[in-house]
């Protein structure tokens, strides 16, 4: 069942949203060559607690940390550990808050230090994939719009986008109906209406989008081992179009909206081109 949120119910979970956002800032701000995963989620507990928050990931189905903390092959749902973080590598924070009983959703994929060129490539098509996404997710439209305009952009720039991961409906329950998949055809789908709270988050592989479950159960990797990103925002569809309830703060920043438009390619040699 898809629920519809009044504009007060928006606005709470905007608010939870705001602090979701300043969670993934202030944890890009502790990213550096040395530090542990486990360190960083445990970083990131004080900060939401502190501030009224409950990280909503933490009990999950039984999710033993805070936050999720994926690095280079890891695509999602990685546990913070032990895993000690190196110059070059791709990790993605992936950020639930429950905000006076609202919930808001989002990640980003930060780079440490400098970047192999096919990784700082992957990000960009991840980042404009999702702009791509949140730019079809108005009212009259399916959520097969929102599926083809990421899988437009993530194809177009060589990637590919993993199929047995979807986005979904979120405000109330951290994950509620509908599915939003990173694949699709136009015009299919549920369509979206006014209120409805979603959150969109493609995930992106450099290599093949198969993936493979650790025997912890959560951990999910690429099956050939190659890279992957993600970017998710939580977003209500309202009558003046698509609202970002996670709007980035600090050194987790969208890219600029030229680079946005479906289909466009990103690569550097295509952004040379344009020029
Ligand atoms: N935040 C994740 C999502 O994007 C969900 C993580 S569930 C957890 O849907 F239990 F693994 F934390
Ligand atoms: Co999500």
């Amino acid at each position: 069942m898809i629920i519809r949120k009044s504009p007060r119910e928006i606005e709470r979970i905007a608010a939870a949203g705001a602090l979701v956002a300043e969670t993934i800032a202030y944890v890009g701000t502790l990213l550096r060559p040395g530090v542990t995963t486990e360190a960083l989620d445990a970083a990131a507990d004080v900060f939401i607690r502190e501030r009224g928050g409950i990280p909503t990931s933490e009990g999950y189905r039984g999710y033993p940390k805070a936050i999720c903390i994926s690095p280079n092959e890891v695509v999602v749902h990685g546990i913070p550990g032990a895993y000690t973080l190196a110059e070059g590598d791709l990790v993605t924070i992936d950020v639930g808050v429950t905000l006076d009983g609202y919930i808001a959703d989002s990640a980003y994929t930060f780079g440490v230090g400098e970047l192999e060129p096919e990784a700082r490539r992957l990000l960009e098509a991840g980042q404009d994939a999702l702009a791509a996404g949140i730019a079809e997710a108005r009212v009259g439209n399916r959520v097969g719009d929102i599926s083809h305009a990421v899988q437009t952009v993530v194809e177009a720039a060589g990637f590919a986008v993993v199929r047995s991961l979807v986005g979904h409906g979120v405000g109330r329950s951290y994950h509620e109906d509908p599915h939003i998949p990173n694949f699709g055809e136009p015009g299919r789908g549920p369509r979206l209406a006014e209120g409805m709270t979603i959150a969109i988050e493609p995930m992106i592989t450099a290599g093949s989008p198969e993936v493979v479950v650790e025997p912890d159960g959560w951990t999910i990797r690429t099956a050939d081992g190659s890279l992957a990103a993600h970017f998710e925002h939580t977003i209500a569809i309202t009558a003046e179009g698509p609202r970002i309830l996670t709007p980035r703060v600090g050194p987790a920043q969208d890219r600029e909206s030229a680079e946005r438009i479906p289909g466009r390619a990103s690569t550097p040699e295509a952004r040379r081109l344009r020029r």
